[in-house]
């Protein structure tokens, strides 16, 4: 019998010759880059690049297949870890006890965002009664704040524990993998000498930590999970499953707040009802600039053959390609209307009125299915609060002069912004 060949493909669909991605070829802008490829060869296509074969689909069935995957035949986990390989350095990936997918069971959120209400009365102190501040640099701090009060242990919040891991963190930062593709091959190239570093710095901060104990709820279950293992084996697990999960939590959530708070001081209207209370109102905001800025890319790296069904037609999917679809291509264009910003479109977490949609999955913020995000309650009970703090707190006054545009290679989670986005700041009387 003849071998089916690694990442075989059949039928072929469409092969777009030219494309690439950014990680492999120097590219303007990745998502424009997979537009064009849909502009000439439709909804379902290949993308060669690298050693890679992605099998993008953007159709209603397409998506709606692409969601119904199983996990054991087509895996995210496997997908965001060829991701993320190209930035962080291998050890972390090895033996973690406490994933980031464990984070969110009962009373967790309560104590993160008690740990969030300490991050804001400590950005209120740093930022004083006016001043001008860049709104992601902003964002980022604060949750770099709460996400460490929450998972870090003991002093790891506050001082020079903080800092020391905010430079590290931000050094190590997973997302780079996907915000700034065309940088990996020099991260490669230095051996991850950068990446080593933090992740040491991480681990002696930490370890400092774990002596430190008693510890949060969260914490308190890392550290047990180690108990164990003699020194310093329990102290580099400890960090090292405390790193994976700040990463996690690094991914998405400050940047989603940041244009959370864009999109809010753009809307003076909308911004006055979130600053008198509205809390469901603030949580649809929060839902709408996360559609907006989604720059995600989902993938499924599959691990057995699959047959995949993109309406026109089943695909037999062999292991090693990776299917594929990128938010950006559907969240704006699959039904009319959808580039604007209106927070009125969501009822608690799902879009009212789906009717003009081919299909649900082809609008998103969090993802659908069963991968879809864990922490989708938290991070919106997180955003909701922070922006009507700061808002309710300070007059902003955007200092940008157009609307911030995204870092154009990015290709995965919530759009960074391209450059400065400076924020004028005043206290309310
Ligand atoms: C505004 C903030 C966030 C956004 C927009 C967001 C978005 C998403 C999306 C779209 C997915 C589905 C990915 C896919 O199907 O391939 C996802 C999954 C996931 N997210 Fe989030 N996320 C956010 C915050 C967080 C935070 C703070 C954490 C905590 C560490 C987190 C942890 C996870 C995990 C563990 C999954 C995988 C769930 C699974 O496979 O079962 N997310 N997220």
């Amino acid at each position: 019998m003849p071998l089916v060949p690694r990442n075989a493909i059949s039928p072929m669909p469409p092969l777009a010759e030219g494309i690439g991605l950014p990680w492999d070829v120097p590219v303007d802008d990745a998502v424009a880059e997979i537009a064009r490829a849909r502009a000439v060869h439709g909804d379902t296509f290949v993308v060669e690049s690298g050693r890679d074969r992605y099998l993008f689909t953007f159709s209603a069935t397409g998506v709606e297949s692409f969601y119904a995957l199983a996990e054991d035949k087509a895996s995210k986990g496997v997908a965001d870890y060829l991701m993320l390989r190209r930035k962080l350095p291998d050890e972390i990936f090895d033996g973690r006890r406490t994933l980031p997918g464990s984070l969110f069971r009962k009373g967790d959120v309560a104590s993160y965002l008690v740990n969030l209400e300490h991050a804001l009365a400590a950005t209120r102190a740093e930022l004083g009664p006016s001043g001008t501040v860049d709104v992601f640099a902003l964002t980022r701090r604060i949750a770099h704040r709460m996400g460490l009060a929450s998972w870090a242990g003991p002093g790891c919040a506050d001082g020079e524990s903080f800092e020391r891991l905010v430079v590290a963190f931000d050094a190590l930062d997973g997302a780079d993998a996907f915000v700034h593709p065309d940088a990996m091959a020099a991260v490669a190239a230095s051996g991850k000498a950068a990446e080593h570093a933090a992740l040491a710095e991480i681990t002696e901060v930490i370890g400092e930590a774990v002596d430190r104990r008693p510890a949060t709820d969260l914490f308190a279950r890392i550290v047990a999970a180690w108990d164990p293992e003699p020194d310093p084996v329990r102290r580099a697990g400890v960090a090292w499953d405390v790193a994976l999960i700040h990463i996690a939590s690094m991914s998405n959530l400050a940047s989603a707040l940041g244009w959370a708070l864009v999109d809010l001081v753009e809307h003076p209207e909308v911004q006055a009802a979130v600053v008198a209370g509205d809390r469901e109102l603030a949580d649809r905001c929060a839902l709408e600039s996360t559609r907006l800025a989604q720059r995600s890319i989902m993938g499924r790296t599959v691990l057995a053959e699959v047959a995949f069904d993109d309406g026109d037609q089943t695909y037999l999917v062999s292991p090693g390609a990776t299917i594929a679809t990128l938010l950006p291509l559907t969240n704006t264009t699959a039904g009319p209307g959808l580039a604007e910003w209106r927070p009125e479109r969501w009822n608690r977490s799902r879009l009212a009125d789906t009717s003009m949609l081919a299909s649900p999955t082809l609008v998103t913020a969090f993802g659908h299915g069963k991968h879809s995000c864990t922490a989708q309650p938290f991070s919106l009970a997180a955003m909701s609060t922070a922006v009507t703090d700061l808002l309710g707190t300070y007059e902003l006054r955007a200092g940008w002069t157009s609307y911030p545009r995204p870092v154009p290679a990015q290709i995965g989670g919530v759009a960074r912004a391209d450059g400065p986005c400076p924020l004028d700041y005043a206290t309310r009387h």
